[in-house]
């Protein structure tokens, strides 16, 4: 939720920023903006638009200066529409001071009151140009120190926020913060980055900083130095990326998207390296298990849909109850949580923040926290007691699907994992779940190569008004899945259900030609049985059936085959024509695949 990046060093500022811009704009594509430092006692260059990247670089021709500093904002709109004016970065009276903001600045209102007394002019609606101005008059107080006047605003701020600051007459310092907003340090030889997310400069290296709560940074092209609040000096905290530069490329395909369904054998893979040998106490190290009573999985969004199957897993094979929360609701209804609690946190970014607050509520209160995270260094896992990463690597197109997989295969080992420590799975039944496990990257390799079908097919339904889905065990989440997808990426109503629960309301929405992908249970079990005596009634009713089964299915006006697998395990496989199904409707109804209308990929504003 909106993306930040700062760049100082040897290199002429405007190509790092304009980089590092376009590999965060997933993170918001409102408006985009940029400043440079020219030279001392030259004023700042400054051009921001409405709308797309694109939009901003159209404008830049040749004029723009030469200059060895600089901040780049993408923005995703809470405060003031979408305009130009909104666009960050926000000047301070004089035009010398420039600044960016990702976050929400809750006391802006009372802030802009004072400010506005004290003779302050502002510009747009957003609660960012109060800390502009704010700053300014710090930097006064602080006689020119801009760090020590970012430490001073930050103590008078409530919400979130990460903030780059640069001013006029200091060419070549960028001083930013952070509070329950991403912001990272990327170290390079004789330059020096800032961004929201490494993906902004792993091109350039691969050595970062970790920035805790509440601490101030300061850098040039060739120092680094970190302070708290209260301008004490804190040890670096340095990092290798282990993402490869090309990871965050499209690489040949037309869309990240699917470029990264299509990484989802690999990132499969990559999350299961190592982790299939048995009980391996690395899977858990940091937490004590013992006492355990309790599982609350917190997430939102398609995490919260991993969650879900994660459920059904943990429950069966470590036999413990498992509560699944949406975390925007956890957190504000005061939960039961205690000490022998596990809070497991699931989140693609490590930043969003319901989640980060839903986890820090449960922690506050006593409960040990396990969490599964796809990004090193975010601050979900550094709050957190242990970590299991997925390996998915960068995830670009805001529509997650290869994160969702590996979170998949997060929630099958931890359950396995939980099952064995606590002696609830017998021997031979987690073996042959680990012989399924194993099989997974080589059988979504098969989805892949049989879905191309499913495209055309896709294209007939292009004017349905609405869409459902429907599923029973770990078919019910995947339901929801594909019909989150549809929602984001064709701008179409769709919903999941229950297969079961169809006849208590649901039902009344089939019409005459109502298509509805049914995700069938494995076959030969039980499930398979009532769930075809759904599909019958749905197209009793005129539905047009679409199946994804194992197995042949007379009922279906449309099957797509999928390899049998243990039935737990079935929905990593059944998403993926899931996620092709909205790809291609999102490219039938003229839509934007990588960055869908309204949405963000890294939600980091309540
Ligand atoms: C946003 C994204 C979703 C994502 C959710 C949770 O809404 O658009 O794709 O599932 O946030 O994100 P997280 O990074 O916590 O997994």
């Amino acid at each position: 939720m909106c993306g930040i990046v700062g760049y100082t060093g040897k290199a002429e500022a405007l190509s790092p920023v304009l980089e590092g811009l376009r590999r965060l704009e997933y993170r918001g594509y409102d408006s985009a903006g940029i400043a440079l430092v020219v030279k001392a006692g030259e004023p700042l260059w400054i051009e921001k638009r409405a709308g797309k990247l694109g939009n901003l670089e159209e404008i830049l021709g040749d004029t723009v200066p030469a200059s060895h500093s600089g901040i780049g904002h993408t923005r995703w709109a809470t405060h003031g529409g979408p305009t130009d004016t909104n666009a960050h970065p926000h000047l301070d009276n004089e035009g010398k001071l420039a600044l960016i903001h990702n976050g929400i600045i809750e006391n802006y209102v009372e802030l802009r009151a004072e400010l506005e007394k004290r003779g302050h002019i502002f510009k747009s609606e957003t609660d960012t140009e109060s800390v502009v101005h704010l700053l300014s008059d710090a930097r006064k107080s602080h006689n020119g120190d801009l760090a020590a006047a970012m430490r001073d605003v930050c103590g008078q701020l409530r919400g979130s926020f990460t903030l780059l600051a640069i001013h006029a007459d200091e060419p070549g310092r960028i001083v930013g913060a952070r509070r329950n907003s991403p912001l990272v340090v990327g170290v390079g030889d004789g330059e020096m980055f800032l961004a929201s997310d490494v993906a902004a400069f792993i091109a350039h290296t691969k050595r970062a900083l970790e920035l805790g709560q509440d601490e101030v940074v300061d850098i040039t092209g060739d120092s680094v130095v970190v302070t708290d609040l209260s301008g004490k000096v804190l040890p670096l905290k340095e990092y290798e990326i282990s993402w490869d530069a090309s990871a965050a490329e499209r690489g040949g395909y037309p869309h990240f998207m699917l470029k990264e369904i299509c990484e989802q054998p690999k990132a499969i893979a990559d999350t299961l390296i190592g982790r299939l040998s048995g009980l391996d106490p690395a899977i858990t190290e940091g937490i004590d298990l013992a006492g355990i009573s309790k599982v609350v999985i917190i997430a939102c969004g398609t995490a919260y849909h991993a969650g879900l199957v994660g459920k059904y897993a943990i429950e069966k094979w470590a036999n413990i109850p498992v509560d699944v929360e949406l975390a925007s609701e956890y957190r504000y209804r005061e939960p039961s949580v205690d000490a022998n609690t596990l809070i497991i946190p699931i989140s693609q970014s490590g930043e969003t923040m319901d989640t980060l607050m839903a986890m820090r509520y449960a922690r506050s209160h006593g409960a040990r926290v396990f969490s599964v995270c796809n990004t090193n260094g975010s601050t979900i896992p550094r709050e957190s007691d242990a970590v299991l990463y997925t390996h998915a690597g960068p995830e670009i197109a805001v529509a997650s699907t290869k994160a969702f997989t590996a979170q998949l295969i997060a929630m099958y080992l931890l359950g396995l994992h939980l099952g064995r420590v606590r002696g609830t799975i017998s021997a031979e039944l987690a073996k042959e779940i680990e012989v399924h496990l194993a099989e997974l990257p080589s059988k979504v390799e098969q989805v892949l190569e049989t879905v191309e079908p499913l495209r055309a097919l896709t294209r007939k339904f292009k004017d349905a008004s609405s869409m459902l889905f429907l599923g029973r065990h770990v078919g019910f989440p995947t339901a929801l899945e594909g019909a989150l997808k549809l929602k984001e990426l064709a701008y179409m109503h769709a919903e999941g259900f229950a297969g079961g629960e169809l006849k208590h309301g649901p039902i009344a929405l089939i019409d005459q030609g109502t298509p509805v992908v049914a995700i069938m249970p494995a076959e030969g079990s039980l499930l398979a049985e009532k769930m075809a005596s759904n599909i019958q009634e749905v197209k009793a009713r005129g539905a047009i059936i679409i199946a994804i089964a194992d197995a042949p299915l007379a009922s279906a006006d449309h099957l797509v085959r999928i390899p049998t697998t243990h039935e737990f395990l079935q929905p990593v496989l059944s998403v993926v024509p899931l996620q092709v199904i909205a790809y291609e409707m999102a490219i039938a109804r003229g839509n934007d695949v990588d960055q869908p209308r309204n949405l963000a990929k890294s939600v980091t504003v309540e």
